[in-house]
């Protein structure tokens, strides 16, 4: 049996729905409804030869019967973390269901992230309805304002408790959902009942055990925009080297997906797949030795063991990584500078511009499904769990499962050599794969 098919795939569940859904028009899910993790025939007919289930997610979407009562619930919403294009999107498409669609009258947005579940920071609750929501999604950053970091567990609940929130949605990345996690286990522990459905928010696309996250397609187009200026740069004076920093801490995949969108990059370095100064710089050097210019993207996360360590950490516990982009910026300059007569570099940070705008129509679009069935989950009494995507479904699945492990860029699959095709670079640029999937 691999490790994979021992994972637990249930979804916590309240008690007995008893209320009778109020969408009249909707085409209910049944609770027996699901999305298969393998879509391989060959994999799902050995875990059915071995009298096994095939693992499979829980299927999202209105349930015909549901847990809280619409007249009398109370729901919260949290954002965390860093911006990510679409989080007013996804703010304003819990509201407008659990109004429209369920007649719910009480709704508040905690201010600030989790320090707003902390009675401390003193941030009153904004009271949200569809008047306060409207025209949000155009709006970049999040109305209700994050912060990273953890916050005493009690306290939150203590907020919550005053509040008499029944559903708590938390919109953030992984340290996000664990908090999250860490509501329930607490309420759980006092007794308390509380519905916790998180909405998987990362700009780099991190989280395991669903396909995409919102905003990552509108991230992908900004960080675009930087590659076409880089191209233009050095494809029009010679000996020119462009280099593109973009985000992404532990997963390359904006860098991956910018340099397939155009194919105008040369080479994607990301954190999943070492490489060398040396092996760059070889490389480098027959380009332009071919009279080629050169576009580099870069993710901020790669190349950690080549740049001067760092020990500093982010107020979320992450390490604060080493500037991959001014050191490689550096490096090249000093390697290729005395070497070739006026050889150009050209350096782009987009930086933050990447994940603070506002949501592109797709992903406006897929918010507001995410919040839609967010509401849907937590109103059938669903809890633990987050909202997520597979196989163009939507799904539930448990908060320790998606908090589990990273997602990231396997060097042996078939993204990457995809970018390897696009691109034209070595496989090996001077370091063997170290990844540890
Ligand atoms: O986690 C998402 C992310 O965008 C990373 O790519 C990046 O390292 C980090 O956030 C930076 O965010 P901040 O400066 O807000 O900590």
């Amino acid at each position: 049996m691999s490790v994979e098919q021992k994972l637990c795939f249930d979804i916590e569940q309240l008690g007995q729905a008893r209320f009778s859904n109020p969408m009249s028009s909707a085409k209910f899910v049944d609770d027996d409804e699901r999305v298969l993790y393998f879509s391989d025939p060959k994999v799902v007919k050995a875990a059915l030869d071995q009298g096994q289930e095939p693992l499979a997610f829980e299927l999202a979407g209105p349930r015909k019967k549901i847990y809280f009562n619409p007249k009398t619930v109370r729901c919260g919403i949290v954002t965390c973390g860093g911006l990510c294009p679409g989080l007013n999107d996804v703010v304003r498409a819990i509201v407008l269901s659990l109004t429209q669609h369920y007649g719910v009258q009480s709704i508040y947005g905690f201010r600030y992230g989790y320090e707003g579940l902390n009675g401390e920071f003193g941030h009153q609750p904004v009271t949200l309805n569809t008047e306060v929501v409207n025209n949000i999604e155009k709006l970049g950053g999040t109305i209700l304002g994050s912060s990273r970091g953890p916050q005493p567990v009690e306290e939150m609940v203590k907020t919550l408790d005053a509040y008499g929130i029944d559903i708590l949605f938390a919109i953030g990345g992984d340290g996000t959902q664990k908090g999250a996690g860490a509501i329930y286990e607490e309420c759980c522990r006092q007794g308390r009942e509380i519905s916790v459905i998180g909405i998987p928010k990362t700009i780099d696309n991190d989280i395991s055990y669903i396909q995409q996250s919102f905003g990552f397609e509108t991230a992908v187009t900004q960080a675009r925009n930087s590659i076409v200026a880089a191209y233009n740069e050095s494809v029009s004076t010679r000996n020119s080297v462009s280099l593109v920093r973009l985000m992404g801490r532990d997963s390359g995949f904006i860098a991956a997906y910018a340099a397939l969108a155009d194919s105008h990059v040369n080479y994607c370095l990301v954190p999943e797949v070492p490489f060398t100064l040396e092996g760059l710089f070889q490389s480098l050097e027959e380009r332009l030795s071919r009279g080629q210019h050169a576009v580099i993207a870069v993710a901020e996360g790669a190349g950690q063991d080549i740049t001067p360590p760092s020990t500093e950490t982010d107020a979320s516990g992450n390490i604060k990584y080493s500037d991959i982009g001014t050191f490689l910026r550096d490096q090249i300059k000093q390697h290729f500078k005395p070497k070739r007569l006026k050889f150009n570099l050209r350096y782009i940070d987009p930086s933050y511009t990447i994940r603070s705008g506002p949501a592109n129509a797709y992903d406006s679009a897929f918010c507001l499904l995410l919040g839609h069935n967010a509401v849907h989950a937590g109103m059938s009494g669903r809890t633990n769990m987050v909202v997520g995507n597979w196989s163009n479904d939507f799904t539930h699945v448990p908060i320790v499962l998606a908090t589990s492990k990273r997602k990231r860029i396997d060097p042996d699959g078939w993204l990457w050599d995809n970018v390897l095709a696009a691109t034209g670079q070595p496989r090996d640029l001077g370091s063997a794969s170290s990844y540890v999937p």
